[in-house]
């Protein structure tokens, strides 16, 4: 069941301040991109909704009380291990007065102490420490009848497959494996087929709304045209084999390049520019694909709603998790791996080929600035909408072609399920 929000029970749903004038999110109203109240709104309804948010990875906190600090939209939530093993997650915001419990961004712990008035938790988020509870010589201190057990941290409830760890708040969230469905799951057990191990972070800030993201990770489309370096060195073609995957209801998008069968992408082919008296890559390793996986695809990006991606570019795997922090700004938090098995040679292969993504990635630095300039541009005019229609009109599907931007619409249907919002309906007041 979806909770009302204060935002509507003071007025309209503010997502329905705006026209929908397509049933199919052909147009998307760019208020949504815009508007502070819609961006409340998804709060609730959406990270605090029926999804499962990605929230880590087991092998970073493998040991009891390796705890690591996250967000969940715009909620600061620590993810940890017990002494026994089992995983937990809870809102980092103190039972107090609400400061922020852990500030560290990982590490290991015993418990987690407020610096406030170092009330502390468990790695349950069990309250099991308040200072001068009773106060000092009978002064003071709290109620007789003050209970711990009501005032523990918020907690989330949590699943993970294949190591990975997903958390929701919501009692209605569907089973994990049935949220994901089968390409995602399927895509989760191919990436994390055996323990993997972290090769770093990389943070990086957009000042755009973060649905320009979620929308530029479901347009393979632009991936031959915006990023020069693709362009450049032959890595996207718009020709080459490679389509788009969706779940049963279009919310989660893999969009998905092969290395085409009985060809040898070598290293000599993908670092020949096209005009070569202009530029060339002195170390043509940087884009060798070495074949890792027993299928052909040698670039995956899973996009799973709302707030993840799986990539896989080339032998590049990491995790972006999408943090939103307002209307107008967004963080990604990259995480890279490796397997434990790899040796050092691949190690060192798969750093070197993650220059090709982060916020200086030079296949990924366009997409920040393409974010950026529609999210300025579209500020003065909330109420006209953005064109949505290569790949075509109508129901979504999956799609043998990277000339699609479909999969966004996909997202939207499930979005506008979720904001209370029905696509090809008239604004309220509106005409
Ligand atoms: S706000 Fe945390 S102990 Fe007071
Ligand atoms: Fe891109």
């Amino acid at each position: 069941m979806i909770e009302i929000h204060p935002i509507e029970m003071a007025g309209a749903n503010p997502a329905l301040r705006y026209a929908w004038p397509a049933a199919d999110c052909t147009r998307i109203p760019y208020g949504m991109y815009r508007d502070p109240d819609v961006f409340a709104l998804e709060q609730k309804r959406i990270f605090q909704g029926p999804v499962w948010n990605y929230l880590a990875l087991e092998a970073e906190i493998p040991d009891g009380g390796d705890f690591r600090t996250i967000a969940v939209g715009d909620v600061p939530v620590i993810v940890n291990r017990s002494r026994d093993g089992t995983i937990h997650a809870f809102v980092n915001r103190c039972a107090h007065r609400g400061a922020t419990v852990q500030r560290s961004t990982h590490g290991n712990t015993r418990a987690h102490v407020c610096c406030y008035h170092h009330w502390g938790y468990n790695l349950e988020g069990k309250l099991i420490g308040v200072p001068f509870q009773r106060g000092v010589d009978g002064k003071g201190g709290l109620p007789e009848d003050f209970d711990k057990s009501r005032h523990c941290l918020r907690p989330m409830r949590i699943a993970t497959l294949n190591g990975v760890i997903f958390g929701t708040f919501s009692d209605a969230t569907e089973p994990l494996e049935d949220f994901l469905d089968t390409p995602f799951v399927a895509q989760l057990k191919r990436l994390f087929n055996r323990p993997i191990k972290v090769l770093g972070y990389q943070r990086q800030r957009i000042r755009g709304n973060w649905k320009l993201y979620t929308d530029n990770l479901r347009d393979p489309n632009h991936g031959g045209l915006l990023h020069a370096f693709q362009v450049t060195f032959g890595i996207a073609r718009l020709n080459q084999t490679g389509g788009a995957k969706l779940d049963r209801r279009g919310r989660h998008n893999m969009s998905w390049a092969a290395q085409e069968m009985g060809r040898d992408h070598s290293d000599q082919e993908y670092s020949t520019p096209r005009d070569a008296s202009k530029i060339a890559l002195r170390d043509a390793t940087l884009l060798q694909y070495r074949k890792e996986f027993p299928d052909n695809y040698n670039l995956t990006i899973a996009s799973i709603f709302p707030n993840c991606i799986f990539q896989q570019i080339g032998n590049t795997l990491a995790v972006r998790q999408i943090r939103t922090t307002s209307v107008d700004e967004f963080e990604i938090f990259w995480t890279f791996y490796g397997y434990e098995d790899d040796d050092q040679s691949m190690t060192d292969h798969r750093l070197r080929m993650s220059n090709l993504v982060g916020p200086a990635g030079l296949v990924s630095m366009e997409d920040g600035e393409a974010i950026e300039i529609v999210h300025r541009a579209i500020a003065a005019d909330e109420d006209k909408h953005a064109f949505v229609e290569f790949g075509g009109r109508g129901p979504v599907g999956d799609s043998d072609t990277l000339i699609t931007e479909s999969p966004m619409r996909g997202f939207w249907m499930y979005y506008c399920e979720l904001m209370g919002i029905v696509p090809g309906e008239a604004a309220h007041g509106a005409a």
